[in-house]
């Protein structure tokens, strides 16, 4: 899995390798600097040069100026290398979901592939951002701290050597409880933006039925599920920081007796003890990135599945091998059987027989839900039939190529969609290169002439986000006129 996220940030490579070198080195300088405290205080304090003090300050001053800028360094490549590999993810995501047929569309409910494309990749990027550097500087520091500490005093490294195993038992305890947690309080927030989303989309419904108190009720429902999971979550990870405080203080006090003991009895320096106790808490210090960042990890791979959901779900419908294009309009139904799902019981349509000739209109009556939608979709091949074959112009539709069959066939939708910008940026979508007069003809027919005429801005009228600012009558003419401009060979109004 790790292995695949990486392959996203491609151009951003760089950026992350340069980071993490940052950091190693900026860790490098300030595990310097303790030593040269060290040296400080046992040579210059105690032969009171202060020559040497000012030359060695000074050192330790440019120690930490060079850490400092690494760190800054770091901050810039790394947000460089996180921003990048969001935008690639979400691109790709964002690629796949426009090959999705819709029986994948189906399969995923809106909000929760927008939750998908959004938040759950905002988790990983901040992953990234924030987590680089404690992934690279814990270990960096904990190696050299402990090869340094040891180096320094190998009788007092046995303090610490047992408060390690203690410290790192209890984080893992904690951090084992808290995955399942996390994945949980995902889900959780995952409702609430459903009910958000769905709420949001449908407000004029909501609004019309009055229904503003219940939705109410029903949000108020889901975002108490979410606190309460963020809260059993919390419970926690809030013991981590005085857990990590217990072992600390316990630490420094045994480290403080066995040192001040050896001090006294001449074993040791007082600036090797300040040097060695700073090392230690560097040590702890590591210890706790160490654990954040498991934590970071656990949080990260619920949204890292949910992305590769996406990513791997397989388009229901491939496109097909000829570039040939579609040279008449008959339409041929032989023994067609379709199902939404592979694992539902009945047909909606079952043994279809049907030949459509070229240039002749055919109307389809029957009930509501006596599948009419369902057939004309199979023409061009929203959906894919279950068995038997479909054939246009004397050709199975799958020998098409999509972009082909969907050119010579215009649909317009029961459910109809336009989209926010100008009516002529909404019609050019039929036909791209099409010119006023073809504007013109297909509105004429359309019957959209008659009311355009009346807008003052003509074919530049707004239309607003969703294409509100025309009536549900006009919006309809509208679409008919952008599937006429298709000049397809096959018109179906659903
Ligand atoms: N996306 C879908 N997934 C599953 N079942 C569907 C879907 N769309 C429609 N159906 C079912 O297929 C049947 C036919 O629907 P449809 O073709 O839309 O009927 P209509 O003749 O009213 O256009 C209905 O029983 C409906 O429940
Ligand atoms: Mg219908």
């Amino acid at each position: 899995m790790l292995k695949r996220l990486f392959s996203y940030f491609k151009k951003y490579r760089k950026d992350l390798y340069i980071g993490m070198v940052c950091v190693v080195f900026e860790s490098v300088f300030e595990l310097v600097i303790p030593l040269i405290m060290a040296d400080i205080i046992d040579v210059g304090v105690v032969r009171r040069d202060t020559a040497y003090i000012y030359r060695k300050s000074l050192v330790m001053g440019v120690c930490a100026l060079i850490s400092l800028g690494l760190g800054a360094c770091y901050a810039r490549f790394s947000a460089r290398a996180g921003e990048g590999f969001g935008t690639e993810l979400r691109e790709a995501e964002y690629r796949r979901v426009q090959g999705y047929s819709f029986s994948n569309l189906d399969h995923f409910s809106t909000p929760s592939l927008i939750t998908r494309l959004t938040s759950d990749i905002t988790i990983l990027q901040n992953a990234i951002c924030n987590g680089l550097r404690p992934i690279v500087r814990g270990p960096t520091m904990l190696l050299m701290g402990l090869a340094m500490s040891i180096l320094m005093s190998p009788k007092l490294a046995v303090v610490f050597l047992t408060a390690i195993p203690i410290l790192g038992c209890s984080l893992y305890l904690i951090l084992k409880k808290l995955g399942p947690l996390y994945a949980s309080m995902q889900k959780a927030l995952d409702h609430v933006n459903a009910i958000i989303q769905e709420n949001l989309i449908a407000i004029r419904t909501v609004k019309s039925y009055v229904r503003g108190d219940g939705e109410c009720r029903k949000f108020g429902a889901v975002n108490e599920r979410f606190r309460r999971a963020s809260e059993r979550s919390f419970h926690y990870a809030v013991l981590i920081l005085p857990c990590f405080q217990a072992v600390m203080y316990a630490t420094i006090v045994c480290i403080l007796w066995f040192g001040g003991n050896m001090i006294a009895v001449g074993s040791l320096q007082v600036g090797k003890l300040t040097g060695f106790l700073s090392y230690v808490l560097q040590i702890l210090n590591s210890l706790m990135m160490i654990a954040n960042v498991f934590l970071m990890l656990s949080r990260s791979m619920t949204s890292t599945e949910r992305i590769f959901e996406v990513l791997d779900e397989k388009p229901a419908i491939a496109d097909g091998p000829g570039r040939a294009p579609v040279e008449r309009g008959s339409v041929d139904f032989d023994h067609v059987y379709f199902k939404y799902r592979p694992d539902a019981r009945e047909y909606v349509l079952s043994d279809i027989c049907l030949h459509i000739e070229e240039g002749s209109t055919v109307g389809i009556i029957g009930g509501t839900g006596s599948a009419k939608s369902s057939l004309v979709q199979l023409i061009p091949r929203l959906y894919d039939v279950s068995s038997g074959t479909l054939r246009v112009s004397g050709r199975d539709v799958r020998e098409y190529s999509l972009a082909r069959l969907r050119d010579a066939v215009g649909v317009v939708l029961q459910k109809n969609i336009l989209f926010s910008g100008t009516i002529r940026e909404n019609l050019l979508w039929g036909n791209e290169k099409a010119t006023r007069e073809d504007l013109d003809w297909a509105c004429r027919i359309a019957c959209a002439d008659e009311f355009l005429s009346r807008f003052p801005q003509g074919y530049d009228t707004d239309l607003g986000q969703g294409g509100v600012n025309v009536s549900g009558g006009q919006k309809q003419r509208l679409c008919i006129a952008r599937a006429l401009l298709k000049r397809p060979k096959i018109l179906i109004l659903d």
